[in-house]
C-alpha cells in the first residue's frame, strides 16, 4: 500500500524506454509447426505476431537497450541512478540477478536487484521502487521488465505457444523536489500488489533449480482466465480507492497484454472507448513483465499518454500475483 501522507515526496514517472527484437513470428508462421491458425490465435487472444531474440540476445540485453531509451527521455546518466529494480521471469542465469548485469553493462552503481511476480512483475517493481523512494532509500530508480519467454516454452505446445513474445520496457521513478506539495497528486498515485499462492498449479513452470533443468510453461487457460476476469477488477477497485480517483478520472487504460477479451472486460469496467486503451498485443502478445512498459512507451513516443495524463496499469501472472496502480504521468 502506498502512503498518501505529504510528508513523503511524491514518485513521479519522468520516462520511459522499449525494446522489441527484430525476428518477427507471425501466427502463419506458427501454423507450420503446430495444429493451429490465424483465424483461432486471433478470435481467442488478439495476438497476430510476436517478436522474438535471437539466439545470442539475452534477457539483460534486452532491459539495457530499454533503459538507455527511458534514461535518455528523463535526461539522466547511468550514474545518477541509485538502485535498479528488474522484473524477470526469465533471468539470464540464476545467479547474479539480471539486474546487475544490467547495472554492469550501463556502468551504474547503487543497488540492483530482480523482483519475480511473472507477468506481474512490473507492477511489482514500481510498487517497490515507490516504496523505496517514499520511505526516502532513494531519489531515481529504473524499473526494467524484461523477458525471454521464447526460452520457456513448450514450441510443441499450442496452447501455450503461440500466447507470448520477447520484449523489454523500463521507466524511470523520481523523487519529486522543489516547493512543498509542489507534486502532490502527480506520480505513483497508488499501487496494490496481491498473491495466492493457492493457485500454483494453474500457471507454472516444470523446472528449477531442484528439478536441474530451466523447464517450460503450463497454464490452465480457462481457469487462469476467469481468475484474471475478477482479480484484475478487485485490484484495480482498491487501486483507484486509495488514490482518491474515480473510473471518471482515468485517462487511459495500459493493461497486461495477456488477452484482448480479458482487456475489454476491464475497459468496460472503467467505461473507456477503445481509443483510450493502449493496445499492442496484437503486434507484442504477451511478453510477460515487459508487455505494460513496452506499451506505455510506445504511447508516450506516440504522443498518446502527454504529461499530466491519469494511467491506470493491471496485471495478473503466475503465483497468482496480480496488482494495479494509477499513475499521473510526468512532472507538473
Ligand atoms: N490453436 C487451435 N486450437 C487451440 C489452440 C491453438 N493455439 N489452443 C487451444 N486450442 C483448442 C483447445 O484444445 C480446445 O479444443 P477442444 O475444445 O477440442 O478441447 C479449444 O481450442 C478451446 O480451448 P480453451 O483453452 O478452452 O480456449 P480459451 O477460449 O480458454 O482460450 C486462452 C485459451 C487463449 C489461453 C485463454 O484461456 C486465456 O487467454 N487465458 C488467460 C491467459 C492469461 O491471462 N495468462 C496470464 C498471464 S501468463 C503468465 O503469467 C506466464
Amino acid at each position: 500500500m502506498t502512503p498518501s501522507n505529504p510528508t513523503f515526496p511524491s514518485v513521479l514517472l519522468t520516462a520511459s524506454g522499449s525494446y522489441l527484437p527484430q525476428k518477427i513470428v507471425t501466427n502463419d508462421d506458427l501454423t507450420k509447426t503446430l495444429d493451429t491458425s490465424d483465424e483461432w490465435i486471433r478470435q481467442r487472444t488478439g495476438i497476430a505476431q510476436r517478436h522474438i531474440a535471437a539466439e545470442d540476445e539475452l534477457t539483460s540485453d534486452m532491459a539495457v537497450a530499454a533503459a538507455k531509451q527511458a534514461l535518455n527521455m528523463a535526461g539522466l546518466g547511468a550514474d545518477a541512478l541509485d538502485g535498479i529494480i528488474v522484473a524477470t521471469t526469465t533471468p539470464d542465469d540464476t545467479f547474479p540477478s539480471t539486474a546487475s548485469v544490467v547495472q554492469r553493462k550501463l556502468a551504474a552503481t547503487g543497488f540492483a536487484f530482480d523482483v519475480q511476480a511473472v507477468c506481474a512483475g512490473f507492477i511489482y517493481g514500481l510498487d517497490v521502487g515507490d516504496a523505496m523512494i517514499k520511505a526516502g532509500k532513494a531519489r531515481k530508480i529504473l524499473v526494467i521488465g524484461a523477458e525471454t519467454f521464447s526460452r520457456i516454452l513448450d514450441w510443441q505446445d499450442r496452447s501455450t505457444a503461440v500466447l507470448f513474445g520477447d520484449g523489454a520496457g523500463a521507466v524511470v521513478l523520481e523523487a519529486s523536489d522543489g516547493g512543498e506539495n509542489s507534486a502532490e497528486n502527480w506520480g505513483i498515485l497508488s499501487s496494490v500488489i496481491f498473491t495466492d499462492g493457492r493457485f500454483r498449479d494453474i500457471l507454472y513452470v516444470d523446472g528449477g533449480v531442484a528439478r536441474g533443468q530451466v523447464g517450460k510453461v503450463k497454464m490452465v487457460g480457462p481457469d487462469v482466465f476467469k481468475h484474471a476476469v475478477e482479480k484484475l477488477a478487485n485490484g484495480l477497485d482498491q487501486a483507484m480507492t486509495q488514490s482518491g480517483l474515480g473510473a471518471e478520472d482515468i485517462d487511459w487504460l495500459v493493461p497486461h497484454q495477456a488477452n484482448d477479451r480479458i482487456i475489454k472486460t476491464l475497459q468496460k469496467k472503467l467505461k473507456l472507448p477503445d481509443e483510450r486503451v493502449i493496445r499492442t498485443i496484437a503486434r507484442h502478445a504477451n511478453t510477460s513483465a515487459a508487455s505494460i512498459p513496452l506499451a506505455f512507451d510506445e504511447a508516450m513516443r506516440g504522443k498518446q499518454i502527454k504529461a499530466g495524463d491519469v494511467v491506470a496499469f493491471e496485471a495478473i501472472g503466475g503465483g497468482l500475483a496480480w496488482g494495479a496502480a494509477i499513475v499521473r504521468v510526468g512532472r507538473p
